[in-house]
């Protein structure tokens, strides 16, 4: 970068749940690749998270890759943000393992999505689950990461990681930024349903990878102000989930039509939701544009995430070394030679 001054850097992690869909592209992922050209981003594909819950080890392999190609897909530009897999980066669970040091039991149990993911998997609350939000601090830390974009429901993990730091700093002398969480100011996504948040395992989705066909069966059926029961019923956009949609995917004289019609009951759900339609499929085709290009070239996507674990171990190693000599451990040995 040939930037006079020095960007802030940005980390934040994505789940492989195998594929991004339309939640996570509006809530998450568009901020990511706005924030590319103002910072030094750090975006990471944790595996570890991943396997704090039931998996199947034959399918990490295509999530993770999955995955990769969905965020360059979307615009995550790996020539300009450093792209890779957590578990390549061996440092960020040596950190967690000194963080947990300083983290203490009663904070950990006290966090919401420890409690809720253990009451839905009453059999499988493991020490990995409870000490989820250590290893979240440290994929932050080991790049002295100042700015975390995330959704309303990290702010807890957030918050404990400021506090580690905090903790951190005072007893072993200052290593650490506080790192500031960048909430999204996209609101919540619905799913489908209009009801809950747009999620895969809720089944509401729409993902990226759907032909326009598809993407058309679910928006069909998708539901709408629910007082609008009759075509001749006037509708309310602001109690309509479609509606919402159109924000970010219409234009502003285009969504004034559609009120219009709407509230007027001179056009019906089906009419709103095809105008819809053509805005999304815009901004897929770009992205499968995208997605095509990068499968034409085998093994692209594997030497993408190679090259970014490379560059990311490079600033970890180094945050590494400062860490064990605040503590006095012994220094890392080199490569024997
Ligand atoms: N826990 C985050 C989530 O489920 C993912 C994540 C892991 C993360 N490490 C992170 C987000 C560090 C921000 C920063 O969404």
């Amino acid at each position: 970068m040939s930037d006079a001054t020095p960007r802030e850097t940005i980390f934040s992690g994505i789940q492989p749940s195998g594929e991004l869909h339309l939640g996570n592209y509006l809530g998450a992922i568009r901020n990511w690749v706005a924030l590319q050209s103002s910072y030094r981003c750090f975006y990471c594909i944790v595996d570890y998270h991943a396997i704090t819950q039931a998996f199947e080890p034959s399918e990490m392999a295509r999530r993770v890759r999955d995955m990769a190609g969905d965020l360059i897909a979307c615009g995550i530009d790996p020539a300009q943000s450093t792209l890779f897999v957590q578990s390549a980066v061996p440092e960020h669970t040596e950190l967690a393992w000194v963080l947990a040091s300083v983290t203490s039991y009663g904070e950990l149990g006290r966090m919401t999505q420890f409690k809720d993911k253990s009451e839905k998997s009453p059999d499988n609350i493991n020490a990995g689950l409870f000490t989820y939000p250590v290893l979240q601090a440290a994929d932050i830390l080991v790049y002295k990461a100042t700015k975390v974009p995330v959704g309303e429901d990290q702010r807890q993990h957030l918050e404990l990681a400021r506090e580690i730091v905090r903790r951190f700093n005072t007893r072993f002398g200052d290593t650490f930024p506080e790192p500031e969480a960048l909430y999204s100011s996209t609101p919540k996504i619905l799913g489908l349903d209009g009801q809950a948040k747009m999620s895969k395992s809720l089944g509401n989705t729409i993902s990226l990878r759907e032909d326009d066909e598809a993407v058309w069966n679910k928006l069909r059926t998708a539901a709408t102000d629910p007082a609008r029961v009759r075509r001749t019923d006037a509708g309310d956009p602001d109690k309509c989930n479609v509606f919402s949609l159109h924000r970010f995917f219409t234009t502003e004289e285009r969504q004034a039509e559609v009120r219009k019609g709407c509230t007027s009951a001179s056009i019906g759900c089906i009419e709103c939701k095809k105008w819809l339609l053509e805005g999304i499929k815009a901004d897929l085709e770009r992205i499968r544009a995208r997605r095509a290009e990068l499968l034409s070239k085998p093994d692209a996507i594997d030497e993408i995430l190679a090259d970014g674990a490379r560059r990311a171990r490079k600033v970890a190693a180094a945050t590494m070394a400062v860490v064990r000599e605040r503590l006095g451990l012994p220094r890392m040995p080199g490569p024997a030679g």
